[in-house]
């Protein structure tokens, strides 16, 4: 069978990696799955008071909910954004935001700039919605400068996208910059697409959120309870329209009226998230600092290693030198002679200068460590 032309740019970049990993796991190699920003593959679960309120909520909220969202929900989201609540959209995770985002925005041709290196699902969004590829390029340690932004921006770019914290470098953005890039966006009369699901989870310094700071310039929100909540399976998020957005939210809307409604009983379910205090939060910062300077020290540590210091998220982008031609080589030989599992740098962009790699930081100390040092000595003997 023949498939449509715009699922032609879709593209997984691990796919193969990961049957690799399954053949070599089958042959009773140990895998060390340093590839997944999942949470719930370690030691975080979903805060007991969400677990509990979804437990009692199937069995009293089970009939379609509102296409837009549960009003008591969208009503806690509101107030948390500093919107109204028909600016607030319950989806699918930020997932489902990005795609309603990027479907309501694009025509053929025009683009959305993005940063490089991008999370994969923005590069695949934009292609199957037609557009054009356009990205900002970042420093050493994965900042970019503004005028990177005018440079790029051209007469058919629809918005700018920001991933802070980000995913696949850890950056996070000084408070400054994003400023400037607002007032850029302004300039140029276009909204700010806003990834916010790494959101709390910084480590140095706070990330601000563009709405904060913006005084006329639209932004889109995209938040979720995947990452600081730990409720990555359950599959829900929202976008916030903060200022002008009214027809690209209208839009919105109709693709939320497309598919009838999300999960009833999971809005539900996240509401305690909105009450009192959320000490999960706390607690995961807490492990995940202690990870990220492991890495951190650890990574620089090792001979053709080199690796700028995660802020936020749970990710970290080393660079690496050596006989191999690619990025994706050196993964692949990592995976065999270690059981080491992580993604070549260059299925999070396609203007890379040196070989890179993401590493998750998300396992135990002792799983993390074990890991490295099979990276260190891969390393030596390479
Ligand atoms: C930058 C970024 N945006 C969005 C998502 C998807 O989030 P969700 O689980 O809310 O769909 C991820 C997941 O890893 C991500 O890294």
């Amino acid at each position: 069978m023949e498939i449509a032309d715009r699922m032609k740019g879709m593209e997984n970049p691990i796919r193969d990696v990961l049957a690799k990993a399954d053949e070599l796991r089958k042959k009773g190699k140990k895998i060390y799955p340093l590839n997944i920003g999942d949470p719930n593959k370690f030691d975080f679960k979903p805060p007991e008071n969400v677990m509990q309120a979804y437990a009692q909520a199937i069995r009293s909220d089970y009939g379609y909910a509102s296409s837009e969202g549960l009003p008591e929900l969208r009503e806690a989201i509101a107030k948390k954004e500093g919107v109204s609540a028909e600016n607030v959209l319950v989806t699918a995770g930020v997932s489902e935001g990005l795609y309603f985002t990027f479907m309501s925005l694009l025509n053929q041709g025009e683009n959305v700039l993005i940063p490089s290196p991008f999370y994969p699902q923005y590069y695949t969004i934009s292609k199957i919605c037609g557009g054009t590829e356009n990205y900002y390029e970042a420093n050493e340690e994965w900042v970019p400068e503004a005028s990177e932004f005018r440079k790029k921006i051209n007469a058919k770019t629809k918005a700018i996208a920001l991933i802070n914290p980000n995913n696949p470098t850890g950056a996070v953005y000084p408070k400054k910059l994003v400023k400037e890039i607002i007032d850029i966006a302004g300039e140029h009369k276009i909204p700010i697409i806003s990834d916010e699901i790494y959101k709390g989870i910084e480590y140095d310094e706070e990330t601000i959120e563009p709405a904060k700071i913006s005084k006329d310039v639209p932004v889109i929100a995209l938040n979720g309870f995947s990452k600081i909540d730990l409720c990555t399976g359950y599959r829900i998020g929202y976008m916030a329209f903060h200022g002008e957005c009214g027809k690209v939210r209208d839009a919105a809307v109709g693709l939320c009226r497309f598919r009838l409604s999300m999960n009833t009983p999971l809005q539900k379910a996240v509401l305690p998230l909105f009450e009192g205090q959320q000490p999960h939060r706390k607690e995961t910062v807490r492990k995940l600092k202690e990870r990220r300077d492991i890495v951190f020290k650890r990574f620089n540590e090792i001979p053709g290693m080199q690796c700028a210091k995660p802020r936020g998220a749970f990710y970290a982008f080393p660079k690496v030198e050596g006989k191999w031609k690619t990025d994706k080589e050196f993964v692949y030989d990592l995976l065999e002679q270690t059981g080491v599992l992580v993604v070549h740098g260059s299925g999070f962009s396609k203007t890379l200068k040196n070989k890179h790699f993401r590493i998750v930081f998300l396992p135990q100390p002792e799983l993390l460590n074990e890991a490295i040092d099979k990276i260190d000595e891969f390393m030596k003997k390479s």
